[in-house]
């Protein structure tokens, strides 16, 4: 046909098969695209040119379309941008194609120019497979000179020997392709749709793919209102001081660029990675379509094809880190609050929540305990004795947190923290050439800003490697005067108060006149596209600018000065994250945890992180849900939202609810914020306390299931807060639930998210089913909503799922106490009489245990009228060695069971036939022995 000369395609199959490159070029059908009388017709229209104006034709106008060399044309149907690319403008066409073992490059030519300047003309495309589950494409300047994400994406060597995708190249007008589920033929990323699909320029890269359907979850961080993406938003990523409640578009502490997507009704699903730390947005069309766009960097993408919802996590974690396995005490029970202000207060929180009986395992302090705000130090007028204090704590089973934030004051005479960074010249210091604002540098060039100390402050320089060594050193060396476990590092996106405004929010009304950071002008503070984090928070009528809230673009980072903040602004947070990890294990010599406000791909191989300073309203504990949901996408699986909320007073009933939620958390914390009502657990009532000591008891029995869980994720990956579409993806009802969640896959947790609830509806799945409270029996033979009366001693709903077993212990004021306590099997049969699971067990401290072999695992299991433990790793320890089981329970027993064996002898059991549940009384039995129970009826 006449047609081919405009076409170049091929299909690469089978990329590398024994060492040998096996491709395959085929012509491809370009799906309806109309070619007549040499007239091209795209099947689609232009992307949106004018994204700023986010689907309001009044935004956008003629003069500001056609400048940048768009099309502008107000007969589009409704919801079609009125300013779009056109193919006449701009486009990448191939020019070259080689192949390479994994893949194949391709050589790009721009004709035409890009939208907002900065033209590179010459682009390479790498198509790489890496294994049977992921594929790995880029963008990048034929030079390779530009900037990339410093972080190591771990992914096989190899091409796959039977890849689950292909990949198909079409050079039809421009360049496009698209990635293709090879067993149902599914397109999960197609970039040929319309003008503008992709531009790449120095500062504004976009690519825009087709998805395959609507059920995209991810892309962070930021306060979304449903778990299912809306496609009619554009989300803004960039790492940003902002509290999740004040706007609900906002671009808040973290950066995930990583969603996943269920294609179809079988459940099928992939996940999509874009590794760029530039400011960058995400944008969903109607078709569905999803454009991302960056101010920076290359455009590196992962597509990890599953194909189930968990497989997508495990292969996600794999590549950017599997998350850290918690100190067993770190799932316990935690409190806090910014504003104990004095010792005696935070006695009384802490007093007041053992007087109840509530189990508590963490106290914190936040920076109202130092001198000034400043790091590595005390208040002695307002905390005396607080090392003492933390040190009586720990000798009754506590463990102690504190804040630290990244920035270090440097006005002060003797302050050491600050004169250590100095002499290494480690401080985030102006680019060379830059026009320095005045009173803005510390004398060897280093930014000042101002952030919680009284007086100036420097920002050090985390991804330097001199820096992570003080910064080891400083922690190490403070333990000794102030005890902890663990680390919270808070204000590392970097946060700065003020920049760009009159006056720092916390400026001493003494210290006039004001004096605030204000950056220069240049490309880099103020880019020729801005996105919607620098246009969407104008809260006063002057420009909003990227550098709001944090320091200012123009400056350098890194060993040889190499990295612009432009580029790695948002990975300030993630750069700090393993050293302060590290410090904490040199100064505990034990695990030890470290919770970041900040966070990026591959955080959670170092820490957990909490959803920030939300509100104390119903509407931020229901949106809490989505987020412990997302985090677990993220890889980040050790998560929670400031139960009973942080600004604001709470209200008791707010509490109630918010304490019997967040003992769902995996990161369950009770934080508080300076001035508001007291609201530790003991502190508002008997209501409040004895609702709180009652869940909280039922989390800590779970807790070896749920250490189980993290022990999975941080081996192989997956989630441990479950959205109930990666258990159930093929019912539709699952796809949008955001109001219900797992642990693993045996707890569904429905929990009462309203003020006066009187009704609680829930959808129970398709499977067996055991209320957690009353053992009764709920078979769904097809998923369903049920509905049941709740009032205010109700509890949220907990349903086991048949055909799981698992181990609960006894509960106690803490982890340190509890773990010593006897077990209880418990093993809830599926419609066939069985039920499976594990548990994982170690001393719940020390560094890589699973990595050194010292742990002990068992299978549990329950089959044809039996019940069997056994184990699968042991070795001797002190810390197991004397635990025993003195329970088992087994739900869904429908015959009367007449005696009980274990290992051969008869044994005392109850039976109710009312519940089905056989409860059998156990000799204590050491968790280190196999064990067999059977039963006759
Ligand atoms: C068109 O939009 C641009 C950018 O928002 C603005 O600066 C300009 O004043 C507008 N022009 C008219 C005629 O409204
Ligand atoms: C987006 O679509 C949803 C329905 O899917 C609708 O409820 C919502 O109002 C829309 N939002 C905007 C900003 O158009
Ligand atoms: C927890 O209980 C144990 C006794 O079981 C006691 O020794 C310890 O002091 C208690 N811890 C706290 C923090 O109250
Ligand atoms: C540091 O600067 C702040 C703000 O100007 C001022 O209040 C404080 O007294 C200064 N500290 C010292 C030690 O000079
Ligand atoms: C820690 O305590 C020692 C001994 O009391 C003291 O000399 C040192 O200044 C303290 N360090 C910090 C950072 O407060
Ligand atoms: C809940 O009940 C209280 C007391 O009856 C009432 O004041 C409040 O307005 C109710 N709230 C809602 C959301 O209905």
């Amino acid at each position: 046909m006449a047609c081919s000369k405009h076409r170049v395609a091929l299909v690469v199959v089978g990329l590398l098969l024994v060492g040998v490159v096996v491709a395959v070029a085929v012509p491809l059908s370009l799906r309806g695209d109309q070619e007549k009388n040499g007239k091209y017709t795209p099947r689609f229209q232009g992307q949106d040119c004018y994204p700023e104006a986010e689907g309001k034709r009044s935004a956008v106008n003629k003069t500001a379309c056609l400048k940048r060399g768009c099309a502008f044309s107000t007969d589009v149907p409704a919801g079609q941008p009125v300013c779009q690319y056109t193919e006449g403008q701009y486009r990448l066409s191939v020019s070259s194609i080689v192949r390479t073992s994994l893949g194949l490059q391709a050589t790009l030519q721009q004709t035409g120019s890009a939208p907002f300047g900065g033209d590179i003309r010459s682009w390479r495309f790498t198509f790489e497979s890496r294994g049977d589950d992921i594929a790995h494409f880029v963008f990048d300047a034929t030079d390779s000179s530009r900037y990339k994400v410093p972080k190591p994406v771990d992914v096989p060597a190899r091409a796959g020997k039977q890849p689950k995708y292909e990949s198909r190249i079409t050079n039809n007008h421009s360049f496009a392709f698209e990635i293709v589920r090879r067993d149902t033929g599914t397109v999960v990323w197609d970039t040929n749709i319309g003008a503008g699909s992709l531009i790449l320029s120095d500062q504004f890269l976009q690519i825009s793919s087709r998805l395959p359907s609507r059920n995209v979850y991810g892309l962070g961080e930021h306060m979304h209102e449903t778990f299912r993406h809306q496609m009619n938003r554009t989300w803004a990523s960039f790492a940003r001081d902002q509290p999740p409640s004040w706007d609900a578009e906002a671009n808040l502490y973290g950066v995930h660029p990583f969603y996943t997507c269920v294609e179809d009704a079988a459940g099928n699903s992939h996940g999509v990675l874009m590794l760029n730390s530039n400011a960058q947005e995400y944008s969903f069309t109607e078709l569905p379509s999803l454009t991302f766009r960056t101010i920076g960097g290359i455009l590196d993408f992962y597509i990890f094809m599953g194909p189930s919802p968990e497989q997508v996590i495990q292969q996600y974690t794999g590549a950017v880190g599997r998350p850290m396995m918690p100190p067993y005490w770190a799932l316990g029970f935690q409190l806090c609050r910014y504003g104990y202000n004095n010792i005696s207060n935070l006695q009384e929180a802490v007093e007041s929540t053992a007087r109840y009986q509530i189990p508590h395992d963490v106290q914190y302090v936040d920076i109202d305990h130092m001198d000034t705000q400043k790091i590595f130090t005390v208040s002695e007028q307002r905390f005396p004795g607080l090392n003492q204090y933390f040190q009586e704590l720990q000798s009754r089973g506590m463990r102690i947190i504190y804040i630290l934030d990244p920035c270090l004051v440097a006005n002060e005479t003797d302050y050491r923290p600050y004169e250590e960074m100095k002499r290494i010249q480690g401080n985030i210091k102006w680019a060379v050439g830059v026009e320095v604002p005045a009173n803005s540098s510390d004398t060897d060039g280093a930014i000042l800003g101002y952030v919680w100390p009284q007086g100036k402050t420097v920002f050090p320089d985390y991804l330097k490697n001199s820096v992570k060594q003080v910064w080891k050193s400083l922690i190490v060396d403070y333990r000794h005067n102030l005890t902890f476990d663990g680390l919270w590092i808070d204000m590392n996106e970097p946060a700065n108060f003020g920049t760009n405004e009159e006056r720092p929010f916390n400026w001493p009304e003494k210290d006039k006149p004001y004096w605030s950071l204000k950056c220069p002008s240049n490309t880099w503070e103020d880019p020729p596209y801005r996105p919607k984090a620098a246009y969407r928070f104008d809260s006063s009528s002057r420009p909003a600018r990227l550098s709001d809230k944090t320091i200012c673009m123009s400056t350098v980072q890194g060993d040889q000065d190499q990295y612009r903040h432009y580029d790695v602004h948002s990975i300030y947070g993630w750069s700090q994250t393993d050293a302060t990890l590290e410090a904490a294990r040199l100064a505990t010599g034990e695990r030890s945890i470290v919770i970041s406000r900040s966070t990026f791909p591959g955080s959670g191989t170092y820490a957990g992180h909490w959803l920030g300073d939300n509100v104390s309203q119903w509407k931020d504990m229901q949106s809490s849900i989505i987020g412990i949901l997302e985090f677990n996408l993220f890889g980040i699986p050790y998560i929670g939202a400031d139960i009973c909320g942080f600004f604001e007073n709470t209200s008791t009933e707010l509490c109630k609810r918010w304490m019997q939620l967040g003992a769902f958390y995996t990161y369950s914390r009770n934080h508080n914020g300076i001035t508001y009502l007291n609201q530790a657990p003991g502190q508002l009532g008997d209501d409040v306390a004895f609702a709180s000591r009652d869940i909280l008891r039922i989390r800590y029995q779970l807790l070896p299931y749920l250490y189980t869980l993290f022990h999975q994720a941080h081996t192989v990956g997956g989630t441990v807060i479950r959205p109930l579409h990666h258990e159930f993806p093929t019912e539709t009802d699952t796809l949008s639930i955001n109001k219900q969640f797992m642990w693993g896959a045996c707890l569904l947790i429905s929990p009462i998210l309203e003020e006066n609830q009187t009704q609680l509806e829930y959808y129970l799945p398709k499977a067996r089913w055991y209320n957690y409270y009353t053992h009764e029996q709920l078979l769904q033979t097809s998923g369903a909503w049920r509905r049941e009366t709740v009032d205010g001693n109700s509890k949220p709903s907990l349903h086991v799922r048949g055909g799981c077993a698992f181990i609960q212990q006894e509960y106690a004021n803490n982890t340190h106490f509890s773990r010593r306590l006897p077990l209880t099997l418990v093993a809830a049969l599926d419609g066939d009489g069985r039920a499976g699971g594990s548990i994982f067990w170690d001393d719940g401290v020390s560094i890589n245990t699973y990595e050194n072999g010292q742990y002990l695992e068992a299978q549990l299991s329950a089959t044809n009228n039996s019940l069997t433990v056994s184990v699968t790793h042991w070795v001797p320890s002190a810390d197991w060695d004397d635990l025993i089981f003195n329970t088992a329970q087994v739900l869904g027993v429908s015959q009367k069971v007449k005696s009980v064996y274990l290992q051969g002898q008869p044994q005392v059991l109850t039976f109710t036939q009312t519940e089905q549940l056989l409860e059998i009384v156990l000799p204590a039995l050491p968790l280190t022995q196999n064990v067999t129970i059977y039963w006759s009826v």
